[in-house]
This record gives C-alpha cells, structure tokens and sequence, in this order.
C-alpha cells in the first residue's frame, strides 16, 4: 500500500534525524544566544535506538519510501553511526543512502561511513574565508579543515559531492562568487539555499532573503549559466549549468519559488515523532507506541493515516498570517 496525501503526493524520502545536537552554532539555525551551555536538548533515553530507526526505515520503504537522507543537528556527533549506516543499506526498497553534514568530522568519517554504504553527502559551507564562516558557523573551526573533509568524502566516492550554502543578506554575499568558482573548479555541485523562516529562533526577516534570482544573476554576470532540468521528479534545487560546459550549481528557492507541489518528503525526529513538512508545528509520536509493543502493521497504519491526511503546503502558504504559527526547530528534523 503506497499512500498519497490530499495533495496527491506520494511518501518518497525520509529524513531521518539521529540527534538534535550539533558542534556548530549557525546563526540562522541554532544561534549561539539560544542555544548555550544550559541549553537542554533531548535527554538519551528520548532519542531513538539504532534498531528503532531501522524498524521504521523499513514499514516506511513498505510504504513507498526509496530515498534515505540521515540528518541532525549534526549527525555525525552520534556515536557509532557506521553501524547504522550499514543496517540502513539493507533496507529493501531504498535506492539511495545520502547524509546532510556541516563537513567537520569528515576527515575521520568519509570512509568508515563510505564502507558502510553510504552513497553520497551534502556538505554545509557557507563561505571560503575564516572570517565570515566563523560568522555563519559560529564557532572557530578553520574552513580548511572542513575542506579536507570535503576532500575525503570525494576520495572515498560520497559522489556526487554538493555544497549547500545558506545565502543570508549582509554577511555572506561576497562568499558567492568565490564558493561557485571553487566548487566548479573542483568538479562539486553548489546549491546556494534561501535563508529561510524554519524554527522560532533565527530572527528571520524577508529583507535578510537574497533571493535566487539574485545570486544567479551575480553568478551568471562572471560565469555565464543556462537552466537544465531536474534530476528527479520534486528536486528541491533548480539546477543550471554553465554555458561553456565546466559544471552546474542549483538554488533552493524555498522563500521565492516554492516547491511544495511535488513534496515527497517526511521527517523522522530523533525523539521519534514523524513531521509532515519543514515547517510543521507538531509531530506524530511513534516512539510510544514503538516501545508499547506496537506491531508493524499498527505503526504502518499510523504512518499511512497521517500521509493520507497531509496538505501541508507551507512555502506556499508563506505570509504575515504563517509567521504566527508555531513551528519546530530545524535542528530537530534536520531540514
Ligand atoms: P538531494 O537528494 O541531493 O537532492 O538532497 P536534498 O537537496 O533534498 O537535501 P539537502 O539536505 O542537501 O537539502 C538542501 C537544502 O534544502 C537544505 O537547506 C534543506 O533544508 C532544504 N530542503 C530540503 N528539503 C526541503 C523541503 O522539503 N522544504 C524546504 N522548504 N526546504 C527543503
Ligand atoms: N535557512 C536555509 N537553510 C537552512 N539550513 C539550516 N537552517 C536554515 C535556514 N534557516 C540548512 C543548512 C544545511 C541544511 C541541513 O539546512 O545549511 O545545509
Ligand atoms: Fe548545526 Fe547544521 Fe544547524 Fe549549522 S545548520 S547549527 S551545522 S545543524
Ligand atoms: Fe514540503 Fe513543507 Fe518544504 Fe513545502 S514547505 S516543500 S510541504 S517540507
């Protein structure tokens, strides 16, 4: 039985998020004012178990999943991740097995996770140069160090490689032109991400947005691009190659062209609660019946009744009345 929401969408990726803690402060996610010493993020015995995640990786691939992303706050901050890896890349019914990383642990990651059976990974950069990076990242990790990481994943065949870089008006602007130049010379695919309203935190401001439009233009005016089509049916980036055939970058226009329409995507917390989308004020709660006893076609109910009943559209919703409305931190699922 493969659900599709109201909206007529099937339930294609799950984002698994294995912690919501993370080495990094950035500004726009988990700013350092907020999220301190005394911060409490979720006690252990909150946090799903390795075997618990793979149960419902699985009842999720019965239901139509086939993509697997693993996310965080940072996932590599979890201890014995491999492990996980490998039981994740047996799921039957997935074809492919990415992790969203701020790049940091690579150096000693890349290839223990890569044997495992990783496929490929998204590395968060936000600039080239010590000083804005620390302004994004907020903490000071040297970018050369987050370069290397970079550098092992591709050496251990996490490809395709893409950079994802949150563009946020007056503190990285001048970091995109040196970022695309960098990663088309390295043969890694850029996405250049919207700052966007997730969480409750981050002071988020549409004058902050520098919209897509924009950066490409910035782009396009150096490095002259043309448009090429998505790589799968509901890609979040729009992808461009430039015109003299030396690579592509994309943007991820979540603020100015929306891409709910072909929104496959669901959020499994930490904590065990399913979100239905980025910005969703709630989850469901699957730990409790999990550690209830549930049985598998109780849980796959669970999960197919709250697909079916999905109209989740925020992006597209996005205004004065949205910003209101209470929504989970981005820490918490990941992205
Ligand atoms: P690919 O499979 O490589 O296309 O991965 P991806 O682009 O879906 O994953 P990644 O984690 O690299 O996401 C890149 C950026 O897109 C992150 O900033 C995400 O938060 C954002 N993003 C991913 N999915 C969604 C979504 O459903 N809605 C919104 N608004 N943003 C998303
Ligand atoms: N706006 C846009 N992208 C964000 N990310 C985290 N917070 C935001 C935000 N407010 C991105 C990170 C990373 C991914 C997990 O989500 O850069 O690439
Ligand atoms: Fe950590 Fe990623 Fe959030 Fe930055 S965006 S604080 S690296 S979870
Ligand atoms: Fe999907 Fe929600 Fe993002 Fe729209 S805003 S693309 S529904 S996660």
């Amino acid at each position: 039985m493969h659900p599709r929401d109201r909206l007529d969408r099937p339930i294609r990726d799950l984002r698994i998020s294995v912690t919501d803690r993370c080495n990094f402060r950035c500004s726009y996610c988990m700013p350092a004012e907020v999220y301190g010493r005394d911060y409490a993020f979720l006690p252990r015995s909150e946090v799903l178990s390795f075997e618990e995640i793979v149960r419902l990786a699985r009842l999720f691939a019965e239901l139509g999943v086939e993509k697997l992303r693993i996310t965080g706050g940072e996932p590599t901050v979890r201890h014995g991740l491999p492990a996980l890896v490998r039981a994740l890349a047996s799921v039957e019914g997935t074809r492919d097995l990415a992790m969203t990383t701020n790049g940091s642990t690579l150096v000693r990651l890349a290839r223990p996770l890569a044997e495992a059976g990783l496929r490929r990974v998204s590395v968060s950069l936000d600039a080239l140069d010590d000083a804005t990076f620390g302004r994004m990242s907020g903490v000071h990790v040297p970018v050369a160090r987050i370069l290397e990481g970079i550098a092992a994943a591709r050496a251990a065949g996490l490809v395709p490689l893409k950079i994802n870089t949150v563009v946020r008006r007056g503190m990285n602007e001048d970091a995109i032109i040196p970022l695309a130049r960098w990663a088309r010379d390295e043969g890694y695919i850029v996405r250049f991400v919207e700052f966007m309203d997730v969480g409750t935190t981050n002071g988020w401001r549409t004058e902050d947005v520098v919209p897509a439009d924009e950066i490409l233009a910035r782009v396009d005016a150096v490095l002259p691009l043309e448009p090429i089509p998505p790589d799968y049916p509901g890609e979040v980036a729009d992808r461009y190659r430039y015109r003299d055939g030396s690579g592509e970058l994309g943007v991820i226009a979540s603020v100015t062209r929306p891409f709910c329409g072909a929104c496959t995507r669901a959020r499994l917390s930490a904590d065990g609660r399913l979100y239905l989308c980025l910005f969703a004020s709630a989850g469901l709660d699957l730990k409790t019946p999990l550690r209830a006893g549930a049985s598998d076609a109780d849980l796959r109910d669970l999960v197919a009744a709250a697909w079916t009943a999905r109209d989740d559209r925020y992006s597209e919703r996005r205004s004065e009345a949205t910003a209101a409305e209470g929504r989970v931190e981005m820490f918490a699922i990941g992205g």
